[in-house]
């Protein structure tokens, strides 16, 4: 847990962890999570490994085409996960607990059976026609523009009952709402004060900039080719386009600092973090507006760096350069859209990655699993749940949204030990389980334990300044985290070879990624392999 400081937002030096709800806990027995689940594993999160906020996915109503992510009604709890009473359980427990509570928040697009959509795919005069997006064919019966969805495929889809066209970024059964309707734009801020209402500490937005597109529904050009090398994944040919006409419109600021109003209604520094991917760092910081908009846009940068010293470097001080003053950063390394870290960089690396999160400046978020060095699992065709990859063979994200394991015996303590979840176990969830890995002092959850307590008392590390270490090893990243009272140094072996750096000659091992270091000499450090480490030079050290 972080140390209160009352001079700072709780958000800015909160560290977050996002739990998927289907597979952290099943209280049910239908190999489904549920949010009674998440409330029996609140003492985990606020005791034993020390977070200060977690943010659920979504867990409303839902036909589960997108697994939540295709809401049909924004004020309930789907069966599945439980009922409204078990979420305000879950939030006074949490609360009880200090710990916030961000939900997510699904703006772009409805379930295609949210009655809103019935009622406005059901005529042409339908008072609710307009709250979504509505076109006539081509001339020749076509779709109205080239528009992707991004889950493959036009982005139109033809309705037959009215004859025209509607719109869907995602998966068809995901028509996009249309904000520049003012109705509809009231009806879902109602939403937020919804659960505002309940006490929801804030929001994570749901592709927030997808929701405002060009009004004259412009052809979105053919993508440059990545100009500076990096950043550029393919999805599917989707990254063929450039799709600057179907997202992201300037109007989309204004809606912002509405919601930010919104928010600044409550009490308690509600908080909302726009999913914005976006690599321009310039057009990416504009998010933050005049401090009028979001609170943060998240920062995906690290999810798509090679592991590399000069790489991470660059990016975080892209980050660095582009933020407004009145900006706050943020890291994360995975979430439910992305492979595991433990895969992506193996799992010495993935112990250095958790240092490099929880040291780095700004708010972390850790995604559930990454604290017990969870790798992707193989999911095999016949167990595939994901809907991007039915459409997009390739795309599966189920590999990094299995249930947690929480012990060796049959079920792992996720579902009752005859159930099958709905998602596969990976192969070594007997011996990569939470119980195991509590006994055994050199595991990563203990790492991630230590790093959070370490995080949580140093002021330096949880709100100092952060500057670069310069003249390292190759290979080696380094940087200073300092404010009024402390410093704290981090140095981080990239390679596989072991390294010397020189150090103050006086200092304190704070931690090191290497459980069994017996010592560390004054004047100098031997950074083992991959090892990752953080010490403290004291308050003069230069
Ligand atoms: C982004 C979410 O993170 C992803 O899981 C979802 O499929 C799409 N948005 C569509 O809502």
């Amino acid at each position: 847990m972080t140390t209160a400081d009352s001079t700072l937002e709780w958000w800015k030096t909160a560290v977050v962890y996002q739990i998927y709800p289907r597979s952290f806990q099943d209280t049910t027995g239908n190999g489904t999570g549920d949010l009674n689940g998440i409330t029996e594993r609140l003492a985990y999160l606020s005791d034993t490994l020390g977070v200060d906020a977690v943010w659920i996915s979504p867990f409303y109503t839902s036909p589960m085409a997108d697994f939540g992510y295709d809401v049909a009604d924004y004020c309930d709890v789907d069966p599945v996960f439980g009922s409204l009473n078990d979420f305000d359980r879950l939030l006074a427990e949490a609360h009880r607990r200090d710990l916030k509570v961000i939900v997510d928040w699904v703006p772009n697009h409805s379930s295609d059976l949210h009655r809103w959509f019935v009622e406005s795919r059901s005529s042409l005069t339908s008072p609710k026609r307009d709250w979504y997006v509505w076109q006539d064919a081509k001339i020749d019966g076509s779709v109205p523009n080239n528009w992707q969805s991004m889950f493959g495929g036009s982005a139109w889809t033809f309705d037959e009952t009215t004859s025209q066209y509607y719109l869907h970024s995602f998966l068809p059964e995901q028509p996009d709402l249309n904000w520049r309707n003012a109705d509809l734009k009231a009806a879902m801020f109602d939403t937020l004060r919804f659960w505002l209402d309940r006490g929801v500490d804030g929001f994570r937005i749901d592709v927030a900039h997808f929701i405002m597109k060009d009004p004259d529904f412009t052809d979105n050009p053919l993508a440059a080719a990545p100009t500076d090398g990096i950043e550029f994944r393919s999805f599917g040919g989707y990254d063929k386009w450039d799709h600057i006409h179907a997202k992201g419109h300037a109007d989309v600021h204004a809606v912002f600092r509405d919601l930010r109003s919104v928010l600044d209604e409550y009490s308690g520094d509600r908080f909302s973090v726009g999913e914005i991917h976006i690599f321009n760092w310039d057009e990416w910081a504009s998010y933050y507006g005049d401090g009028d908009e979001l609170h943060m846009p998240f920062n995906f940068s690290l999810v798509w760096s090679d592991w590399s010293a000069a790489e991470i470097r660059r990016r975080v001080e892209g980050l660095e350069a582009a933020l407004p003053t009145h900006g706050w950063p943020n890291h994360v390394f995975g979430n439910h859209d992305e492979q595991r870290l433990a895969t992506r960089y193996g799992h010495r690396n993935a112990r250095a990655a958790a240092v490099l999160l929880l040291t780095l400046r700004g708010q972390p978020t850790m995604y559930y699993g990454d604290e017990i060095g969870l790798p992707e699992t193989d999911v095999p065709p016949e167990r595939r749940q994901d809907p991007w990859e039915f459409r997009v063979p390739g795309m599966s994200r189920d590999g990094c949204r299995t249930p947690m394991p929480w012990t060796a015996a049959p079920g792992h303590g996720f579902s009752d030990p005859g159930t099958e979840p709905w998602l596969p176990f990976g192969e070594d969830a007997g011996r990569r389980n939470v119980e195991a890995q509590l006994s055994d002092p050199a595991s990563i959850l203990n790492l991630y334990r230590q790093l959070l307590q370490i995080r949580g008392t140093r002021s330096s590390l949880h709100k100092g300044s952060i500057e670069f270490i310069d003249d390292l090893p190759d290979g080696v990243l380094g940087f200073v985290r300092a404010d009024a009272d402390e410093r704290t140094i981090v140095l981080v072996n990239f390679t596989e070879e072991t390294k010397r750096t020189s150090t103050p000659d006086e200092f304190t091992l704070l931690i090191s990624t290497d459980q069994q270091r017996s010592g560390i000499g004054p004047g100098v450090i031997r950074l083992g392999p991959n090892e990752a480490l953080a010490i403290d030079p004291g308050p003069s050290a230069g």
